[in-house]
């Protein structure tokens, strides 16, 4: 069994963090999405991980994962000169995948449980694709299945106005080689894309077996903003403990799950878990409340901060309340001095604020 990591992609729904980042590589309780993913593959016990990246971001994501020596991996990388469609990143896969079984892992997409009982349940009971699915909300957000009484699928519809059923498409998917044969069938849709739904249904088509895995745990979809939050305060929730370092004066108070990285400074402030704040942090006079990630050699002082990710590098000055907000790498929020009615910005292209 391979892996096959889809790590490409334009990423245009988390920008701007994604017009200097690679989305796969934003953090989630400081810790890479990648780095979830490569886990649970490591888990599952894969070894032999194809990496599919784009031009754009493949130095940072090469930098992050190196050979995989640090999972137990022996890393491929393929690149994707354009995002063609998740069915165009297997195709382009396929000298790496040749004709073994494979588990192909959006590298954006978290999922609370790992895959390694799903494969092994692929392995005993041999259908030709294992889907993963997720009872939702509002199904017609997501890519939808349709299963009949015997848990087979036998229809997959994309956002669909009038669902068929709850159960949305997660990340996840385990494919036998027969899934090249469905990919050569299929055109690229309206969108241009060579899409990964459309190669499932040709397999239905096909009269392949095709079988859903429904999760009970969480899945999270990192692309947009809220989702990422939303990921963020789940991962948070579920993993923090606490292992405070770092300085910390007398006068500053630790409350919970709080986790400070090496070479943090803090004063005068109190820190409200679940909170992860990275190494080479410096915080004063501040109250950071639950939910919050602060990423390596932050400043924050004289703030008030809850349910807010900072990524590495970024200031935080004088600011009264934030909360529900997402602060990119060395992006600098300060207090104004005089005219406190006025604002003054300057913000990258795609950035949003609400005041
Ligand atoms: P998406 O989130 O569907 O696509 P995207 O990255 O282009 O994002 P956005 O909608 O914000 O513009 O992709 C799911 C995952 O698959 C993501 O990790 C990127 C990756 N991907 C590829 O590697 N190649 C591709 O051709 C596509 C479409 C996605």
């Amino acid at each position: 069994m391979k892996g096959l990591v889809l790590s490409g992609g334009r990423g245009t729904r988390l920008r701007p963090l994604t017009h200097t980042m690679a989305k796969q590589l934003v953090p989630v309780a400081n810790q890479p999405i990648l780095g979830y993913v490569m886990r649970h593959l490591a888990d599952a016990g894969i070894v032999d991980v194809g990496v599919v990246v784009a031009p754009e971001t493949q130095q940072e994501v090469r930098q992050y994962l190196g050979d995989g020596g640090r999972w137990g991996f022996h890393i491929t990388y393929i690149v994707q000169e354009r995002p063609l469609g998740l069915a165009h990143a297997v195709k382009i896969a396929r000298p790496f995948l040749g004709d073994s079984p494979f588990v192909m892992y959006l590298g954006d997409n978290l999922l609370g449980s790992g895959i390694a009982r799903a494969i092994e349940d692929f392995r005993s009971d041999g259908p030709d694709t294992l889907i993963f699915l997720k009872k939702v909300a509002d199904p017609t957000a997501f890519g939808v299945a349709e299963l009949d009484a015997e848990g087979q699928i036998i229809r997959l519809v994309e956002k669909p106005k009038d669902p068929p059923s709850d159960l949305a498409l997660v990340g996840v998917y385990l494919f036998n080689p027969i899934i090249h044969e469905a990919i050569s069938r299929i055109k690229p849709s309206w969108r241009g894309e060579l899409e990964i739904t459309d190669a499932i249904q040709c397999l239905i088509d096909m009269d392949a077996m095709v079988k859903g895995e429904i999760l009970d745990d969480w899945w999270l979809d990192t692309g947009k903003k809220d989702d990422f939050l939303a990921a963020n305060m789940t991962v948070l929730d579920e993993y923090t403990i606490r292992d405070v370092r770092g300085d910390i004066d007398e006068a500053t108070t630790v409350e919970g799950r709080v986790a400070i990285g090496e070479g943090s400074v803090i004063r005068e402030s109190i820190i409200r878990g679940p909170v992860v704040i990275g190494p080479g942090v410096e915080i004063a006079d501040s109250f950071i409340g639950p939910f919050t990630s602060i990423g390596m050699g932050s400043r924050i002082s004289g703030s008030v901060i809850e349910h807010t990710v900072i990524l590495e590098d970024a200031e935080v000055v004088g600011v009264q309340r934030l909360e529900d907000s997402l602060i990119g790498r060395h992006a600098v929020v300060r207090r104004g001095g005089r005219n406190m009615k006025a604002l003054r910005l300057m913000i990258g292209d795609h950035s949003q604020v609400e005041v």
